[in-house]
């Protein structure tokens, strides 16, 4: 067995998960509550409160997984990217934790949780595929063909396709965080009654998304703030196209792209996107290729993902990982 431990941003995760994939438990102690009156993660604010959650969380995760400490064989843990100060509470928990029985840990990079989410459960995605991550930090598309490995073929130059959603949202005046609210307002809305920028720089697979946002800041201020606020659902939903067009227009050239693989998976926070879903699953059948979309609770970050990259690695023997630490950047 392995336990999984994921403190990168502002959920404080454990998750125990089994050499063949199998999740016994996923736990997420969410403190999105704790930072939306401050409109986004106080990073402070997150390392206090992992500090206070994390002992609970994985006794929790434990024991739903019906194991105590003597069942587990592995301590996976995010090493970053993400918040230096939250993933250090993981890090050292995950530290703490494995030393005081010996056992080996697996340093995981916190991108490879995203990419190789749709590896783990009952129908596991099988190399050679093509993953299009977009969460709040990161947007990318990456080819995997022995994991964790994984090549990056393209991604976002500025804001992450989350965060395009999260600033769109509150400039709708939306609460925080605003993707799934811009998700539920859009489906009242016209997606062709406003025209946005889908900004697709360069001739590779990369992503811009801050025109978008600023497109979208010049459209409310022109046209005022009330007919803003009575065409707020328009609004949502042409602008949640221009993100989500934009997402597929990459994804199905790289999907078009000689010698690409024949599989697909989504992850991410965005890949919760109702519009994000239904488009995917209409690109894959159009171009017969098989599609991965995994349950929501391992779209959103959670350390069964984490648990799950640990498994194609080979963790590192007590006592070498003693001085091992955390890192804000990716790899
Ligand atoms: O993967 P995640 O939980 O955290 C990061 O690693 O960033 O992703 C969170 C992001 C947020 O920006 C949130 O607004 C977005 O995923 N998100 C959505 C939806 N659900 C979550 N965006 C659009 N539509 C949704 N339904
Ligand atoms: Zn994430």
């Amino acid at each position: 067995m392995i336990l999984g431990i994921e403190t990168s941003c502002d959920d404080t995760c454990a998750a125990v998960v089994g050499a063949d994939g199998a999740i016994h438990s996923n736990v997420v102690a969410s403190q999105g509550l704790l930072h939306s009156r401050y409109g986004g993660v106080v990073p402070e604010i997150a390392s206090r409160r992992h500090l206070e959650l994390i002992d609970a969380v994985i006794s929790d995760a434990l024991e739903r997984a019906d194991i105590d400490l003597s069942g587990v064989g592995t301590v996976a843990v995010t090493q970053g990217p993400g918040l230096i100060g939250a993933l250090l509470v993981g890090v050292s928990a995950a530290k703490a934790l494995a030393a005081a029985r010996s056992l080996p840990l697996a340093p995981v990079d916190h991108l490879a949780g995203h990419v190789l989410a749709s590896t783990l459960g009952r129908s596991p995605i099988k190399p050679p595929f093509l993953a299009l991550v977009a969460s709040g930090g990161h947007t990318f598309i990456a080819r995997v063909d022995s994991p964790p490995e994984y090549r990056m073929l393209g991604r976002t130059l500025d804001d992450a396709a989350g965060e395009a959603f999260d600033k769109g949202a509150r400039l709708l005046g939306l609460p925080y965080p605003g993707g799934p609210e811009l998700d539920r307002l859009a489906r009242e809305g016209d997606a062709l009654a406003f025209d946005f920028p889908r900004s697709l720089p360069g001739s590779g697979l990369d992503f811009s998304f801050s025109g978008l946002k600023t497109a979208l800041l010049y459209t409310v201020r022109d046209i005022g703030p009330e007919e803003a606020k009575r065409r707020a659902a328009d609004l949502a939903a042409s602008y949640q196209r221009a993100i989500v067009d934009a997402l597929l227009g990459r994804t199905r050239e790289a999907l078009e792209q000689a010698g690409a693989p024949r599989r697909l998976a989504i992850g991410g926070g965005v890949a919760a996107n109702s519009e994000l879903r239904s488009g995917a699953e209409r690109l894959a059948g159009e171009l017969g290729v098989a599609l991965w979309v995994p349950p929501f609770e391992l779209c959103t970050d959670n350390a069964a993902m984490i648990a799950g990259v640990a498994r194609f690695m080979e963790p590192i023997a007590y006592p070498g990982y003693l001085a091992l630490d955390a890192s804000a950047r990716a790899a």
